[in-house]
């Protein structure tokens, strides 16, 4: 991490775009003078302001005494409150003046080979209450962790939504992980029951998730059942006495299981993220205060509206998926768009082809998607026509301008305003975004905090940065979505996340504010170099080099160097045609010192195939400061896509 943060931003971009003023006419948030009300009430009193999204977008069985109760680092929201998270997604869309929703499409999806479902509000009532109890009959009681470890289908919704009716608390595993992750995961959650499937399609081949999860506890006696889903079809192994069949358990089960009244603070889930060292973080979220921020985000935000059709790309095994395939969207009654597999199965115009199948009005997707999306070409995009679409989202890294421009153009039609996004799994719900009908928007920059979010822009020494002066991202007031806790281990919740400054949220991302008081995220402060005593974001060096038209995709490192303590090291992938000519490294290195300054020029350009991600599509940064040393890598690469990425770039090494 570096030691001391003045980081030298060059990023910048004078292109803006108003809201279109008959858009914003229809928007929930309709125009600026409403955004700036939303604003003042906000900064009034935050904890006000909360509770009355609190009252507007979350139904609760009983009402709190206080609305937060806050000895940093621990936060309560609706103290004393009652609710539940499976009644609002559904329960409560059947009755009264929403009883119509009854048959409204709650998930419409499509798995990879092309089979379809639709469940109405209706359907998903009858699901889970079936699964719920189902649950119950194998002794799963209120508190009980639940380990999901499932393909992208309607069941992994069912069975999320099952836990919430009956207060157990869930644990996603995404459906990409191997066996040692699962088993670390399961053994930190200390769960007893895994729900899994048969395998998941991925590009026209099965995940074998049940033979995962055998693999996984195979030494772990303390879990005694484990529920699996037919999805594949395929012969898998079955230990008698702890695997269940999912359509056995459920056959003639009742469907009727009154949803529990959960205390607000009750636990909703946790989630694990990687984190830097090797043992993986439970991310704790809790019932009240979650579903709130979400609700009223996606509410907001993705501008929900009754005859929308929503669709996030997102695997519901990223926090992006809890937060905005499901909880969001079903508590706001709107219909979420799910799709099991690959973008590019059996074409690399599945998207597209899905957008206008089901006339899909938003569309929630990440940088990383859209940047492979240019490389396979716009003719692609530009042959179906997304004529339904209205508004467009990213999540999950900084966006670089020349993606968001074409995002903007050949998916948007130039009709389209894009929120881009900033959160994190331990945010709960985003923090910093465009309302689209209310800000201006320019390429690269999420622009605003969600109003009743407060973050700040630090320096080493803890005092706010002047304008356009690179820093550390803080939030300085407790919001309702903030994790509680890592599970089992305050400690290292408060060393993390409490330590750097006193009683203020440090999300680890360095970031700027311009004159405007737009945000620019720079990306994790571990990704910030220092060359020859100038600090440099990785970013900004990765979006020059994107925005040459031979490179597809690139991601920057550092690596040790004598003199300039630091030597910059481009890897890059190229656009589909283009040839890794010799000459072409030299051409990039002079392309980023004028789009930026001399002092970015990279010492070192290196061309490979494509780059090694993580699961989520993340550039794995970590792995290619290794490769870029010559070191042997090190640590946790479970997370790593595609070993053989890495082995092609080790070989172009020798
Ligand atoms: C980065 C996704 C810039 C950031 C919800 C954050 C972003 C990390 C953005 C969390 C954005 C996410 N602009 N950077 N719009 N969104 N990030 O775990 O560094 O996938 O801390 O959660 O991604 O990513 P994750």
């Amino acid at each position: 991490m570096a030691d001391e943060i003045a980081i030298e931003s060059s990023l910048r971009e004078k292109r803006r775009f108003k809201p279109d003023p008959a858009w914003s006419r229809r928007a929930n948030l309709p125009g600026k003078a409403a955004y700036g009300r939303m604003v003042k009430e906000a900064e009034k009193n935050f904890q006000r302001y909360w509770a009355r999204h609190a009252r507007e977008n979350v139904s609760w069985f009983s009402p709190w005494k206080k609305i937060l109760d806050w000895k940093p680092p621990f936060a309560k929201w609706f103290v004393g409150a009652k609710t539940n998270v499976s009644y609002n997604c559904i329960d409560r869309h059947l009755e009264g003046p929403n009883a119509w929703r009854r048959n409204k499409a709650a998930i419409i999806w499509e798995g990879e080979p092309g089979d379809r479902r639709v469940l109405t509000f209706g359907d998903l009532h009858r699901e889970v209450g079936t699964f719920a109890n189902v649950l119950k009959a194998n002794g799963v009681k209120k508190g009980d962790r639940v380990v999901l470890y499932m393909p992208l289908v309607p069941e992994l919704a069912i069975a999320m939504l099952a836990c919430t009716r009956i207060g157990a608390v869930h644990s996603i595993i995404f459906g990409g992980f191997s066996a040692d992750s699962i088993r670390d995961r399961v053994q930190d959650a200390g769960a007893k029951i895994v729900v899994t499937a048969d395998g998941g399609w991925r590009r026209g081949q099965i995940v074998p998730l049940k033979k995962m999860v055998n693999d996984a506890i195979r030494k772990l006696p303390e879990v005694g059942r484990v529920i699996v889903l037919r999805r594949t079809g395929q012969d898998v192994p079955m230990r008698k006495g702890r695997d269940v069949w999912w359509h056995e358990q459920t056959e003639g089960v009742s469907p009727e299981c009154k949803p529990a009244k959960l205390d607000s603070e009750h636990p909703l889930f946790i989630l694990y993220t990687s984190g830097s060292t090797g043992k993986p973080k439970g991310i704790l979220h809790t019932t009240g205060g979650y579903l709130t921020h979400v609700a009223t985000t996606a509410r907001y935000i993705f501008d929900l509206k009754e005859d929308d059709t929503y669709w996030c790309t997102a695997d519901i095994g990223w926090i992006t998926g809890h937060s905005y395939v499901v909880y969001g969207i079903l508590a706001n009654g709107a219909t979420s768009v799910m799709y099991e597999g690959a973008p590019n199965w059996p074409d690399e115009e599945r998207f597209w082809q899905i957008v206008d199948r089901y006339r899909v009005t938003v569309f929630y997707t990440a940088p990383t998607a859209i940047r492979t999306f240019m490389r396979w070409g716009e003719k692609r995009v530009k042959k179906y026509s997304l004529s339904s679409l209205r508004l467009l989202g990213t999540v999950g890294e900084p966006i670089n301008p020349e993606a968001w421009m074409w995002y903007r153009r050949v998916v948007g039609r130039n009709r389209c305003p894009i929120v881009d996004t900033w959160w994190q799994p331990e945010t709960g719900g985003i923090l910093i975004t465009p309302l689209p009908g209310a800000v201006e928007t320019t390429p690269g920059s999420a622009t605003r905090p969600f109003p009743g979010i407060f973050p700040e822009i630090l320096n080493e020494q803890g005092e706010p940065c002047r304008p356009d002066e690179g820093g550390y991202l803080v939030i300085t007031k407790p919001w309702p979505g903030m994790l509680r806790g890592i599970y089992g281990d305050p400690k290292r919740f408060r060393e993390q996340y409490w330590s750097k400054y006193k009683d203020l949220y440090f999300t680890g991302d360095g970031a700027r504010r311009d004159a405007r008081g737009y945000f620019w995220i720079m990306g994790r402060v571990d990704d910030v170099m220092n060359v020859a005593g100038h600090r440099l974001s990785t970013m900004e060096i990765e979006s020059a080099l994107v925005s040459h038209r031979s490179v597809a995709e690139a991601a920057v490192v550092g690596r040790p160097d004598e003199i300039k303590g630091t030597a910059v090291v481009g890897f890059v992938s190229l656009e589909g045609g283009v040839e890794a000519r010799e000459e072409l490294r030299d051409e990039l290195r002079q392309h980023v010192a004028r789009e930026i300054g001399p002092v970015a020029r990279p010492d070192e350009i290196r061309i490979a195939a494509g780059l090694p991600k993580t699961r989520s599509g993340k550039i794995m940064r970590r792995l290619l400061r290794d490769v870029a040393a010559g070191r042997e890598t090190t640590g946790d690469t479970t997370t790593l896509e595609d070993f053989s990425v890495l082995a092609a770039l080790r070989s172009d090494e020798d």
